[in-house]
């Protein structure tokens, strides 16, 4: 009985590489891999400080709100554009005792289901991101007094979404705040990492109040104590003359700059630490204008060539391991950079950061220091409390381009620690040993899983469960399986170059 098991569970694991393929090569969307690179290169960011793009429902898809069905469409294709904010206007119906999203005809709870969808769609390793939503209310604010019980109601209504909503307590319990401080305010709060809050915590949305506090009635949804919510640029100030502007920002939690952008202008919000947030005017009929606003606004790291690279653009069927590090490319009449691909052999300066204070850079560019990737990798000789590094956020990228502009820097192309050598198109930090954090070969989500081949493999598992031998909780693929195929899984390596 358990020989056959053993039997059976080694088949499994046969049929299992054969339909984890390797997704990152196969992948259509160029644009998500750059969003993904962005994110993982994030990952020791704390939350407060990731930048996201938002939109502002009330004046784009839900303004003169008529046709349900065409709303929501546009609602679910909004979800995959890059998007990562919603400003949500909600009202209180007398009538039907529920919550609306404000002059349509939806209820918050269909609201919610929509973006259910596209969590659960979306809550795999490799597509998993954060969420924000800014409530609103246009009229008849719920109070902290909540005589209706109306508060109560909505927390009730964002239950669809609960499991993946980072919650007051959750933040509480983190920063060893007990329920008796009922406004948390800012300064005093530690976030999670985006990585801990995605991959630990397995979060995806934080809840807020735009502009008011509910006391500590609320769980679900945090009080705009926590959040620096600016709207129109009257305050906005950009860009940022000296370093300890750039810092003084940085001591600032979710930074929103609720505003009318056009594609030009929102990616210098972007770098001057802002999460642009869209308030533009559309309807359905024009709503597709909004399209290069927010491609504009989702990189704030790769130069317009993005960082998708086809198997058949390197060498013949196998791709070049050795042509995939990255160079910071400064442009000193813009007084800014972007990041391109180059081949890991090119000898060229680098970049330090200090270790104490990611807004201090150091440019190692004296003849002696010019190197190859590879040597770097390895060991790149900086100057004390310095590390061979890349700019994490769009303010430490802001902070190098003042940096070289400070120091008169000519157009300049400068190392900076991200490489794809080991997997291509999954770009890692810490040299070119580096594996992918997505394994080999990236594990998709158990739907994804069950191609035909696969649906063998998963019938022996799901007996194999029921036989109790491996304890395996299904629902929360997002761990178990990465989990129990390591466990099985070499992880080989393509081509590393000698
Ligand atoms: C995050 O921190 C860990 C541990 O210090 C380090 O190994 C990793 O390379 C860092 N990731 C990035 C993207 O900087
Ligand atoms: C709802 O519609 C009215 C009238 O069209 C408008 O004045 C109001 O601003 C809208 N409210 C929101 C939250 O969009
Ligand atoms: C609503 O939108 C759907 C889908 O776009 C369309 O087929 C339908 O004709 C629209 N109805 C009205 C009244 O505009
Ligand atoms: C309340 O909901 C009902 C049913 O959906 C709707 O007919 C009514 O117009 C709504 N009232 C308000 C004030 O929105
Ligand atoms: C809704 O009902 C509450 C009491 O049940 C009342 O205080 C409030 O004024 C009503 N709001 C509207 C818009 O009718
Ligand atoms: C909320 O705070 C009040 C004091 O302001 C306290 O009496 C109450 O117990 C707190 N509620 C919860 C659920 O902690
Ligand atoms: C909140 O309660 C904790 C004990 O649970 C206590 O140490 C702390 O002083 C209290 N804080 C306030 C502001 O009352
Ligand atoms: C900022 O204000 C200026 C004039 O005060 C205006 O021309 C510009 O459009 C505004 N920009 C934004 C993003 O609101
Ligand atoms: C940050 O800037 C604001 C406004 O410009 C100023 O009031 C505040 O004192 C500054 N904070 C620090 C730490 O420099
Ligand atoms: C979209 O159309 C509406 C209504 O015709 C108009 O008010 C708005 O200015 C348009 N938006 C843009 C960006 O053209
Ligand atoms: C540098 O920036 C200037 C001004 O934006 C632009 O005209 C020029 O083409 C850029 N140079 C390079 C090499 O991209
Ligand atoms: C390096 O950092 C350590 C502690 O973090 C500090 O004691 C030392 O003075 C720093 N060295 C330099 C050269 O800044």
């Amino acid at each position: 009985m358990v020989r056959n098991t053993w039997a059976l569970l080694f088949l499994c694991f046969v049929l299992a590489q054969e339909c984890l393929c390797d997704q990152w090569s196969s992948l259509t969307e160029d644009t998500a891999l750059g969003i993904w690179s962005q994110r993982d290169v994030m990952s020791n960011i704390t939350i407060d400080q990731v930048p996201v793009v938002g939109l502002d429902l009330g004046t784009s898809i839900f303004s003169g709100a008529v046709n349900n069905s065409n709303e929501l469409m546009l609602l679910e294709k909004v979800l995959d554009s890059g998007v990562q904010a919603f400003i949500i206007d909600l009202t209180f119906n007398n009538s039907t005792n529920r919550w609306d999203v404000a002059n349509t005809t939806h209820s918050l709870h269909t609201f919610v289901n929509v973006l259910e969808r596209y969590l659960i769609r979306t809550n795999t390793n490799i597509h998993v991101n954060m969420w924000v939503l800014l409530l609103r209310f246009p009229e008849g604010a719920p109070t902290t007094a909540d005589e209706h019980g109306q508060v109560a109601m909505l927390e009730n209504e964002l239950g669809g979404i609960g499991s993946f909503i980072y919650e007051v307590s959750d933040l509480r319990r983190e920063n060893n705040v007990g329920s008796n401080v009922t406004t948390l305010s800012v300064g005093q709060l530690n976030w999670p990492t985006l990585h801990d809050f995605l991959y630990v915590r397995k979060k995806r949305v934080v809840v807020m109040l735009q502009d008011q506090e509910l006391g500590n009635q609320t769980n679900r949804i945090f009080g705009s104590s926590v959040l620096h919510f600016t709207s129109g640029n009257s305050t906005a100030v950009c860009p940022f003359t000296t370093q300890s502007d750039l810092i003084n920002q940085s001591g600032h939690s979710w930074r929103f700059l609720h505003a009318d952008y056009e594609t030009r202008g929102i990616k210098e919000y972007l770098r001057c630490g802002y999460s642009p947030i869209i308030r533009n005017r559309y309807n359905s009929g024009n709503i597709s204008q909004l399209v290069p606003i927010i491609g504009a606004a989702t990189y704030w790291s790769w130069d317009n060539h993005l960082p998708y690279l086809h198997e058949e653009d390197t060498q013949k069927g196998k791709p070049y391991a050795a042509h995939r590090c990255t160079l910071f490319r400064y442009n000193a009449s813009s007084q800014s950079g972007s990041w391109v691909i180059a081949d890991c052999n090119q000898k060229r300066p680098y970049i330090c950061k200090s270790e104490t204070s990611p807004y201090e850079w150091f440019k190692a560019d004296q003849a002696g220091n010019h190197s190859t990737y590879f040597e770097l990798g390895r060991f790149a000789p900086c100057p004390s409390n310095h590390t061979f590094s890349l700019p994490e956020t769009p303010l430490q990228q802001r902070s190098l381009e003042k940096y070289l502009s400070d120091n008169s820097s000519p157009d300049i192309e400068l190392w900076i620690d991200l490489n794809s050598v080991q997997i291509l198109n999954c770009w890692v930090t810490g040299g070119p040993d580096t594996l992918c954090p997505y394994h080999k070969k990236p594990l998709g989500t158990f739907t994804e899983m069950m191609v035909p081949a696969c649906i063998l493999f998963a019938v022996f598992m799901v007996i194999i469960i029921t036989l109790d031998l491996i304890r395996v909780p299904i629902q929360d693929n997002r761990r178990s399986w990465k989990r129990v195929i390591n466990n099985y899984s070499k992880s080989e390596t393509d081509g590393i170059p000698s």
